[in-house]
């Protein structure tokens, strides 16, 4: 992990100058020639300068202002990440960072951007010590950066990985017991409780979908309870979260067609990553919030005893579902969660699920659909999270007309709702299980990145875990 302090740059560190103009670079100490080597190539459109000073490498990092705040912090993280790639090159250890710019938090975002991207998954790799970044530690200057922001750096950076990685493992390496024990392990080393229920408990208390969605599995299922309840919590009614946990989803009887198709599906499990990363972020940061989270996990594949399209599924609480499509697993599993949330009366509920291709057909990898029954001020401060992390958000809306399409002849709910608004009938089958105010977000166009863009990595790049961490720590409770 990388470390990150404020103080003395480390032996032989290679130095940031952020600054958001080149008419009079004075202050920053570059000598005459130096400035003007910066202002040429500035003129060029260059953002990353390199001055070579023999015994140390410095950088210029020339920040452009764009149409808004958002865009132009963006463009800071994607300089930090555009100096990853030249400090691996380089196989420099540290990098020390001074904001000369007029930006407060200039450094903080150029530090994330080079962290985030420096992110590697070489566990499986024989050459991973030749291919490991050699980026060990970020410092700052001390009088421009507060302590408490460096450390939140930390936590959060560490976090980002711990969600990439988990999702970067195979279903052969990580199924939902494998899953349950890493949020074991979670929990132990942040400091939060986790309750694991078993296949029986399961089974005692009616949860018929997930058990459904198991019954093609050679694997039990999972479903783990994690909670930070601190002694000052602000909140007197829990914040609740909920990842969907699918450890492998081929479809199941209604198999996914190959080929591709499957090739990102042990990402399934995303939003579990997602969450579990978010506790372990929120008790490192001691926030004064109660938050509980829930894990339902299992694999979905075809077995000999697999639920088969048809099949009228009573689901946790005694609604009814009729399966039409064995792929469209994660509301099962989310239903049952999403019912058993009832019980902390909770203030907020919170899912991340990669749950449907349309999401993602919509808006790509650029945003996240969410929608829910949250008060107004709790989804703009939503959408504020989102735009200053650049993780942002799209609402959809929950027309009733959207519920018809669920309705079932012979059933409460069937679990499809036709070949339009697939996103959104997700949604409503979710909305199903709710009776508190609630927010889904489904990250399954931006969860998983089959090729490197900036700070995000191939496989599993952590989206909307910086939005949620942000949310969280702005978290003000209504009078
Ligand atoms: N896990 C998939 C959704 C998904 C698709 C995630 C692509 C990431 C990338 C989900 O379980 C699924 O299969 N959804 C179906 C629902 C349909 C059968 C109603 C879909 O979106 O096709
Ligand atoms: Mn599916
Ligand atoms: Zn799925």
């Amino acid at each position: 992990m990388i470390h990150f302090h404020t103080g003395a740059p480390e032996e032989g560190a290679v130095t940031i100058y952020l600054t958001d103009q080149t008419d009079d670079l004075q202050n920053t100490g570059l000598n005459e020639a130096e400035s003007a080597f910066v202002q040429k190539a500035a003129a060029r459109e260059q953002s990353l300068i390199p001055i070579n000073r023999y015994d140390s490498m410095l950088y210029c990092y020339v920040i452009k202002k764009k149409s808004n705040q958002s865009a132009t912090v963006e463009g800071i993280r994607k300089g930090g990440a555009e100096l990853s790639g030249l400090i691996k090159a380089q196989k420099a250890a540290s990098v020390h960072i001074v904001n000369h710019s007029g930006l407060e938090d200039a450094a903080l975002h150029f530090a994330q951007g080079l962290a985030l991207a420096s992110y590697q998954f070489l566990k499986y790799r024989k050459d991973k010590e030749k291919k490991a970044h050699t980026l060990a530690s970020i410092s700052f200057d001390k009088d421009t950066i507060a302590e408490d922001r460096v450390k939140a750096l930390q936590i959060l950076t560490e976090a980002a990985f711990r969600s990439r990685d988990l999702v970067n493992e195979p279903l052969n390496a990580l199924n939902a017991t494998g899953l349950a024990s890493a949020i074991r392990s979670f929990g132990k080393d942040a400091g939060f409780s986790v309750q694991v229920l078993t296949k029986d408990d399961m089974e005692r208390e009616g949860m018929g979908g997930i058990l459904a969605v198991n019954r093609g599995s050679i694997d039990p299922p999972t479903f783990s309870i994690m909670e930070h309840k601190p002694a000052e919590a602000k909140n007197s009614s829990p914040i609740v979260l909920v990842g969907k946990g699918v450890v492998y989803d081929t479809g199941g009887l209604s198999l996914k067609p190959t080929p591709n198709s499957m090739d990102r599906m042990k990402s399934d499990m995303s939003g579990a990553a997602l969450v579990s990363a978010a506790m372990w972020a929120i008790a490192k940061l001691e926030l004064p919030l109660h938050v509980i989270a829930l894990v339902p996990s299992t694999d979905n594949r075809p077995g000999e005893n697999a639920y088969v399209p048809g099949d009228i599924i009573t689901m946790y609480g005694g609604t009814t579902v009729e399966v039409l499509n064995t792929d469209a697993e994660g509301r099962m599993l989310l239903g049952d969660a999403l019912h058993w949330a009832r019980r902390y009366n909770p203030a907020l509920v919170m899912d991340f699920a990669t749950l449907t291709g349309a999401a993602s057909a919509a808006v790509g990898e650029h945003g996240i659909v969410c929608m829910g029954t949250a008060d107004e001020s709790v989804k703009s401060h939503l959408m504020e999270s989102g735009e200053r992390q650049y993780e942002r958000l799209v609402e959809y809306p929950l027309w009733d007309e959207y519920g018809e399409q669920i309705k079932s002849e012979i059933a409460d709910l069937k679990n499809i709702g036709g070949p339009t608004g697939g996103a959104i009938t997700a949604g409503k089958f979710l909305q199903h299980f709710t009776d508190y105010p609630w927010m889904h977000f489904d990250i399954a166009g931006v969860s998983f990145s089959t090729s490197r863009k900036a700070y995000l990595p191939i496989g599993g790049t952590a989206m909307g875990l910086r939005m949620l961490m942000d949310y969280l720590m702005n978290y003000e409770i209504k009078a």
